[in-house]
């Protein structure tokens, strides 16, 4: 019987072609392509509705993710007048992740991977901002301590973005308690690994999402998902 894609059916050597390359990449590649995309769409979505407020990223590693958001405000600045009023304020420990509960315990989720300069990560930050709106902040230290505070005790009152992304569910309960009472209507929530621990609700980020939303006012829908189980939500009441 003849094939229904003709000719391309018989391209064995192009499928093989296709399927080593794709093959090859490595996958933190496609996370952070797409990552960087989503923070696009969601940068944009927000600049749309003239949202105002601070972006804060739970969880910044080498800065890679937060000088993205910083370019996309930038880029998206002719959409809301109130762009340039956006702080970007970043907390991470620079060291990892400390000593680790048992049920946040992963194969992945080691020291070795994530420790990094704090000074060189400010450099990036400051060089990436250029003097640009309302500023750039970053706190050192585990969440455990820093994000005791209220926001308030960082002048944080307002957040259009949130960027929750350090991979266990203790950290990432400090980051929903830490926001819990600045969020909004509108504010857009990255969760980048919402999908991890075999997917278990009961366990990591997706457990502190769900506590948070059991006591919150507000639902959530989700308007993407993107790389190896990242999504982005909006809240609304
Ligand atoms: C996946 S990396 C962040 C990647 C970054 N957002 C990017 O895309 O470029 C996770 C970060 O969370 C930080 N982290 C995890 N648990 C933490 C805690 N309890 N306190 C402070 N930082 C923590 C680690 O130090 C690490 O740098």
């Amino acid at each position: 019987m003849k094939s229904k894609f003709g000719l391309l059916g018989k391209l064995e050597f192009l499928q093989n072609l296709s399927s080593s390359f794709i093959s090859s990449i490595n996958p933190a590649v496609i996370h952070n392509i797409e990552k960087y995309m989503a923070l696009k769409k969601a940068v944009y979505l927000n600049s749309l509705e003239h949202q105002t407020g601070d972006y804060l990223e739970f969880g910044v590693y080498t800065g890679s993710s937060f000088c993205h958001a910083i370019k996309c405000f930038k880029k998206t600045e002719k959409f809301n007048p109130f762009q340039k009023e956006t702080k970007f304020i970043g907390f991470d420990s620079f060291e990892g992740f400390g000593e680790l509960e048992e049920d946040d315990k992963h194969p992945f989720y080691v020291d070795q991977n994530f420790t990094t300069s704090y000074k060189k990560v400010k450099r990036r930050a400051e060089k990436t901002l250029k003097g640009w709106g309302a500023g750039c902040q970053l706190v050192q230290g585990y969440f455990e301590e820093t994000l005791k505070v209220g926001a308030k005790e960082y002048g944080i009152n307002d957040i259009r973005m949130a960027f929750i992304d350090s991979d266990t569910y203790s950290s990432s309960k400090c980051a929903f308690e830490f926001i819990k009472n600045n969020v909004k209507s509108g504010t857009h929530i990255i969760l980048d690994d919402f999908y991890s621990y075999n997917g278990d609700p009961k366990k990591g980020v997706t457990l502190a999402f769900n506590e948070f939303l059991n006591e919150s006012k507000f639902k959530y829908r989700k308007i993407l998902d993107y790389g190896m189980g990242g999504i982005v939500v909006v809240l609304y009441k």
